[in-house]
């Protein structure tokens, strides 16, 4: 991509953003100069994250996976999704069960200029793409209702991006809003940066970029991120290195550990 390509759109070129530095660490190609010298640098002082990235996106397969396959999910919404890569949330459910109805919510320019890219449904199916801020579930739900449901169960997808909701109380509301606006048998799938997993190392990275990128980052303890579970049963394992959810056989045995906690759980009935 040739930089600041997108005449017209606000994406800003000059800063390192998120979901670009994501796309860059996942071997992506839609990422700027300053994006790629963030992510390196990020990567020098803290080369897991790059394993980070792998891991969290290998989890969303596996947890879709599950949704879509045995639980019976048919509705998904994404919020944070990022810029396309392979093995979008849609095209998972979708190998799973046609019928699959994807929302994607991100409020990265760029990732709305390449939405096209996730709004390849098939037939049966059903895909949208929302611009809207995390910060605002009522916005998000409002929109989504376009497509999605809301009286059938629906798994709200919440991948690296509370991270993003640096109050704890405000990141606890919008899990919340989001929870209770649907129904019983809905789920919630979440990973999120954990220093408890990550160290210093990982402290000191989180600094750079906060000085150096967009949007600001924190990460939180378990007992921060289990609080995002209350009143849902978790599912077995419960809340793990998301390489270790689930884990897929392998000949090499169990995954290494990752800094990024991930986990999924159901909406019990009343
Ligand atoms: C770490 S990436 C995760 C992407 C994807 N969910 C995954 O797990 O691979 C975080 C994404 O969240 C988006 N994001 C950050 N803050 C946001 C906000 N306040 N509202 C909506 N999206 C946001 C970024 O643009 C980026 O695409």
């Amino acid at each position: 991509m040739k930089e600041g390509q997108e005449s017209g759109s606000p994406v800003d070129a000059t800063v390192a953003h998120n979901a670009r530095v994501w796309n860059h660490w996942l071997s992506g190609k839609d990422h700027y100069a300053v994006d790629r010298e963030v992510g390196d640098h990020v990567a020098g002082m803290f080369p897991i994250i790059r394993d980070v990235a792998r891991a969290d996106r290998a989890f969303l397969g596996r947890a879709v996976r599950c949704l879509a396959g045995e639980a019976g999910i048919r509705q998904f919404l994404d919020i944070g999704t990022g810029l396309p890569t392979a093995d979008n949330t849609h095209e998972v459910a979708q190998r799973v069960a046609p019928t699959s109805r994807i929302v994607y919510v991100d409020n990265d320019p760029l990732v709305l200029t390449h939405a096209r890219a996730l709004l390849t449904s098939t037939e049966e199916g059903a895909t949208d793409y929302i611009e809207a801020d995390a910060h605002e579930p009522e916005a998000i739900l409002r929109e989504a209702a376009r497509t999605l449901d809301f009286s059938r169960p629906v798994a709200v997808m919440m991948l690296g991006i509370l991270n993003f909701i640096l109050d704890n109380d405000d990141a606890q509301r919008v899990v919340r809003e989001l929870a209770e606006a649907t129904p019983p048998g809905s789920y919630l799938v979440l990973t999120h940066p954990t220093t408890e997993l990550g160290g210093e190392g990982n402290v000191a990275a989180m600094k750079f970029w906060n000085e150096n990128a967009t949007p600001p980052i924190t990460a939180r303890s378990r007992e921060e991120v289990t609080r995002f579970f209350d009143g849902l049963e978790l599912l077995e394992p419960g809340i793990v290195s998301c390489s270790q959810w689930r884990p897929e056989a392998n000949a090499f045995g169990e995954p290494a550990v990752v800094p990024q906690f991930g986990a999924v759980a159901r909406k019990p009935s009343l």
